[in-house]
């Protein structure tokens, strides 16, 4: 993998699709094995989540609902802390065992926002599955359930994740240069 532009930034390989795959499965695996009787509804949080949650969910393999939603919460190469609302959902949460699909928790604002609208609505469980988490970002007391890789605070593009609404196509992980 070479060094790619996109728009003014230059960014280096950082994880292949490979080794992204790699961990789907795993935490495909570990939502088999615990959330078998659950019956869980995924909810995957466009549109940073699309790719991750198109793979994820080829190996989930239980019976589930899935349905997706928006929230926007970041402008560029830095989180500014402003959640707008949830849009989108239609479905019941009341009663259910819901599971957040995450493209990335970094400071945690989105997801701490997205966890008090469905206590809100009742839902019976929340969980979390992201496939990149900053622990040296992530500030809130929310339990990450599932976190495919770990990753320093450094800004990533690819695979579903922009850079200012380019880069999501990447088939690989990008960190800037
Ligand atoms: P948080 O609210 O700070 O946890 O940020 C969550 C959202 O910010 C994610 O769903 C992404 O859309 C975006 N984000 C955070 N870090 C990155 C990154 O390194 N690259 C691209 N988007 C990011």
């Amino acid at each position: 993998m070479a060094q790619i532009t996109v728009k003014d930034k230059q960014f280096k390989p950082y994880i292949g699709n490979d080794a992204i795959l790699r961990s789907v499965k795993v935490v495909a695996e570990q939502i088999n094995n615990e959330l078998k009787d659950e019956f869980p509804l995924f909810l995957v949080v466009l549109n940073g989540s699309f790719m991750f949650a198109a793979d994820l969910l080829k190996e989930v393999h239980i019976p589930c609902e899935i349905s997706f939603i928006k929230v926007a919460s970041y402008h560029g190469t830095s989180s500014t802390g402003t959640v707008t609302e949830l849009v989108g959902l239609s479905e019941e949460i009341k009663g259910r065992n819901v599971i957040i699909v995450e493209d990335i928790v970094d400071t945690g604002v989105t997801l701490e926002k997205l966890h008090s609208s469905l206590t809100k609505k009742e839902a019976k469980s929340i969980r979390i599955a992201t496939l990149l988490l900053k622990p040296d970002s992530y500030k809130k007391s929310i339990k990450v359930d599932y976190a495919g890789i770990e990753i320093p605070n450094d800004f990533v593009v690819g695979y579903g994740l922009d850079y200012d609404g380019q880069g999501r196509n990447l088939k690989d992980i990008y960190v800037l240069a």
